[in-house]
């Protein structure tokens, strides 16, 4: 799939700014504060239905303004469609071809990956981070996902605030059960994707991670879960949960906070048998976030038929000439979008198939490359 053009009215900076686009790298130049990253935003926000910096969804449009509007032409699986979204006053509202539809629907016809700098932290800090990229990636192509992951957060932070209040008020102890059974349900749910995904992902990011390593290095995931010791239980998974429940009772009206479920959740990631997070050099660990990152592509692909487009903002400037170059390699068959304050493609890889767009205060001009 590729964007062909995007018009964006009244959005962040941009005015009323029509942006036409290519089918293979795009690179969008600019200084700071032109507009880059809002229109990355804006490709982010019209595949998945929110942004991914915003708190609001208010905040996307243009200051003294209530509404924002978003049009774009992108062609899938061959057919050339018309996305829209608009937004009155924080409430968003998305047409494809004109007839108004779910955000699922959206996502089925236009997907995005996006990689930006923090998210080369994946490895060095802490689970959080970990649970918060599979939650994004797998919701990119299972919208039912995050459904899902919403239902599942009411549910714990029910149970908790039930918790909580046992400790003043005992008798309410009995309607804990009931809670039990639905963290239960849809927790195994939840785990059940995590490990149908990990067990893809640990495939096509160790094939990433020997092309970025120049085939020295090893990388490995293990899903990290305080349910089940090993994979031999998957089967077993609602009846273990429901007893580590039972049998932390105690415990976790005292904590007044539940303890056993996926909202703990980890990945350890390997490399070369050794623990990345502990003992990988920051260059490893960058190496092992761009690898699970960029293997979202591939599986995209297997899940949906299509390749994604790739967003990478201000991703470049962080990374070295051959790791640059080993990523270029690696997007030869999506159209990308990426950010950068100054030229860094000067490499050979790209010449033929670059398409630049120059960013200024929220208008774009094309900059048709000399020779
Ligand atoms: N709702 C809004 N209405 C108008 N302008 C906005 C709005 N939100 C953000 N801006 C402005 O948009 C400008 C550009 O932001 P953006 O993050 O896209 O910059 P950038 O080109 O990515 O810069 P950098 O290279 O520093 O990342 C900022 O100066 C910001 O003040
Ligand atoms: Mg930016």
């Amino acid at each position: 799939m590729f964007i062909e053009e995007i018009k964006l009215i009244h959005y962040r900076n941009y005015e009323n700014e029509k942006i036409k686009t290519h089918e293979g790298i795009n690179i969008i130049m600019g200084e700071n504060a032109q507009g880059k990253t809002n229109l990355i935003e804006a490709m982010f926000f019209l595949s998945r239905g929110y942004s991914h910096r915003a708190s609001s969804v208010a905040e996307l449009a243009q200051w003294d303004h209530d509404d924002f509007f978003m049009n774009a032409i992108v062609v899938s699986q061959g057919v050339k469609h018309t996305l829209t979204a608009k937004c009155h006053l924080g409430k968003r509202q998305f047409l494809l071809d004109g007839k108004a539809r779910k955000r699922e629907k959206i996502n089925g016809i236009f997907n995005t990956i996006l990689f930006e700098p923090d998210d080369l932290k994946i490895v060095k800090e802490g689970p959080e981070k970990r649970r918060r990229f599979i939650n994004q990636e797998i919701s990119g192509f299972k919208p039912e996902y995050h459904y899902l992951l919403r239902d599942y957060e009411k549910i714990l932070n029910q149970r908790n605030m039930l918790l909580k209040n046992i400790r003043y008020e005992p008798s309410l102890a009995t309607t804990l059960e009931v809670w039990d059974e639905q963290l239960v349900q849809v927790g195994t749910r939840l785990m059940n994707h995590r490990i149908r995904y990990l067990h893809r992902l640990n495939r096509e990011a160790n094939v990433l991670h020997k092309i970025l390593s120049q085939g020295k290095e090893n990388l490995s995931l293990y899903y990290q879960n305080n349910i089940i010791d090993s994979l031999e239980d998957i089967k077993e998974i609602k009846r273990i949960f429901k007893e580590k429940l039972e049998s932390s009772r105690e415990e976790e009206i005292s904590r007044g906070s539940t303890i056993y479920g996926p909202h703990v959740d980890d990945i350890v990631i390997q490399i070369n048998g050794k623990d990345a997070r502990r003992y990988g050099s920051q260059g490893q660990q960058r190496s092992a976030a761009i690898s699970l990152k960029l293997s979202q592509i591939e599986i995209y692909f297997d899940n949906t038929g299509e390749y994604p487009v790739v967003l990478l903002d201000d991703i470049f400037s962080e990374l070295d000439e051959n790791r640059r170059k080993s990523i270029i390699k690696l997007l030869n068959k999506t159209q990308a979008f990426i950010t950068c304050t100054e030229d860094l493609f000067s490499t050979d890889e790209i010449q033929e198939n670059k398409h630049m767009i120059e960013i200024h205060q929220g208008q774009a001009r094309e900059i048709t490359p000399t020779k």
